[in-house]
């Protein structure tokens, strides 16, 4: 039964929960018809062009934007949170080299509760100082297993870093340039927050029970893991390696929508037109692949973009932000399987921003199901079965 109908008297069936409202938010504001996001009031793309990392998630956990004094002395708390205790980077060396990252990382975002003193103390002062440890450490610690699986020297934090920075830094040995930290630093902004996906929604029923946030972040990580979710960046690259050449982009495309496949990084819940995050990640995939001699792999999304449009356009199929996150991560010079991984360090503030919201005026989140099957069956004994 729907809220449409005239007989409605109570709860319904919302497969996939689309029109369901959960709770309020002051962290973003998206516009699914019209393409918009913002966080707290702030268009997506003046924040990209503009901000960083730490103004986000200052921004997202404050609600406003920081003074020059205010972001001084919270990046100054952001990169003392960085330190990784030694038994944690031991943590990192335990895991098995040829595991994926994306478990790497659910393990790791776990793990780190084991060293963290206030990991049961849920007032809203802790839960703050927790957020800006999972923020600070998880992007080191996915570097640094990174580091482990190709048999490299761990390496701590510079707590003179950004966050962008120190990934970089981390993950390659050496500081990364200028443009690419920036670049880096925007895909990080463009991916802290969006409302009550999947990952989101999943950290709030967990912390809803009034468990701790490294547990509700832990979920979180599970839920993005998917490819409907956050695992369709890499999936679209293995879709971009699959391809031989440009010519091959038409065929390829139309045999897997005859095929009914869907085609990963296009599509989204809540955008029927662009999502407001690739239009300014294709302007800088272009950018990014001409300076790094990878213009064939972005003529090649281009094209399949074209071909999307003319295809499914009109159902509203348009890329999302996983597509040109792709090509730019490829640029970028990321190994393919750390770009959900990266999702992942950089939604941070957002799954932890939300459960310390939701926290605020908690109720344990507990749906119901539409029972449909029998009633009233005999208990049959097993020899009779
Ligand atoms: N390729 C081809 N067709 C598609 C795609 C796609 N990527 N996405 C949706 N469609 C079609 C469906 O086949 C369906 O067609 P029909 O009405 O003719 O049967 C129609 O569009 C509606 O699809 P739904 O599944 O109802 O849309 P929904 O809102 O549930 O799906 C989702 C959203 C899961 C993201 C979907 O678009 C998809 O699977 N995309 C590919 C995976 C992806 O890129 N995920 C990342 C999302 S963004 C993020 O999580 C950060």
């Amino acid at each position: 039964m729907s809220p449409a109908s005239e007989s409605f008297t109570g709860p319904f069936v919302d497969k996939g929960l689309a029109n369901v409202v959960v709770a309020d938010s002051v962290m973003s504001f998206i516009d699914g018809e019209k393409g918009v996001l913002e966080y707290v009031g702030i268009d997506i793309d003046t924040l990209a062009r503009n901000s960083t990392f730490e103004e986000c998630c200052f921004l997202l956990w404050n609600q406003c934007l920081p003074n020059a004094d205010e972001l001084a002395s919270f990046t100054k708390e952001l990169q003392a949170a960085m330190a990784i205790p030694d038994g944690l980077m031991d943590m990192v060396k335990a895991l098995p080299a040829d595991t994926s990252p994306m478990h790497a990382v659910r393990t790791l975002v776990s793990a780190q509760a084991h060293f963290d003193t206030e990991c049961d103390d849920g007032s809203p002062e802790a839960n703050l100082r927790k957020a800006l440890r999972l923020t600070a450490r998880t992007p080191s610690l996915i570097a640094n297993f990174d580091r482990h699986r190709k048999g490299l020297e761990l390496i701590a934090p510079d707590p003179s870093k950004t966050v962008a920075g120190n990934f970089l830094s981390i993950l390659n040995g050496k500081a990364p340039t200028e443009a690419m930290e920036r670049g880096f630093d925007i895909c990080l902004i463009l991916h802290a927050e969006h409302g009550f996906n999947a990952s989101t929604f999943a950290s709030m029923a967990t912390i809803s029970t009034l468990s701790d946030l490294y547990s509700a972040a832990t979920t979180a990580v599970g839920t993005l893991k998917g490819p409907l979710h956050g695992g369709a960046n890499e999936a679209v690259m293995k879709m971009l390696n699959e391809i031989p050449g440009e010519e091959d982009v038409e065929p390829f495309i139309k045999a897997r929508l005859a095929a009914k496949d869907r085609i990963m990084g296009f599509g989204h819940r809540v955008y029927k037109v662009y999502d407001p995050r690739a239009t300014y990640l294709k302007t800088y995939a272009e950018d990014i692949a001409k300076d790094t001699g990878n213009d064939r792999l972005f003529r090649m999304s281009k094209k399949i973009e074209d071909i999307m449009f003319e295809a499914v356009g009109a159902k509203g199929i348009h890329p999302n932000v996983d597509f040109y996150s792709a090509t730019t991560y490829h640029c970028l010079g990321l190994d393919l399987d750390l770009f959900t991984p990266i999702f992942a360090m950089a939604r941070m503030p957002g799954w932890v921003g939300h459960c310390i919201e939701y926290l605020q005026d908690n109720k344990l989140m507990r749906p119901r199901c539409e029972y449909v099957g029998p009633h009233g069956v005999p208990y049959t004994d097993i020899s009779d079965r």
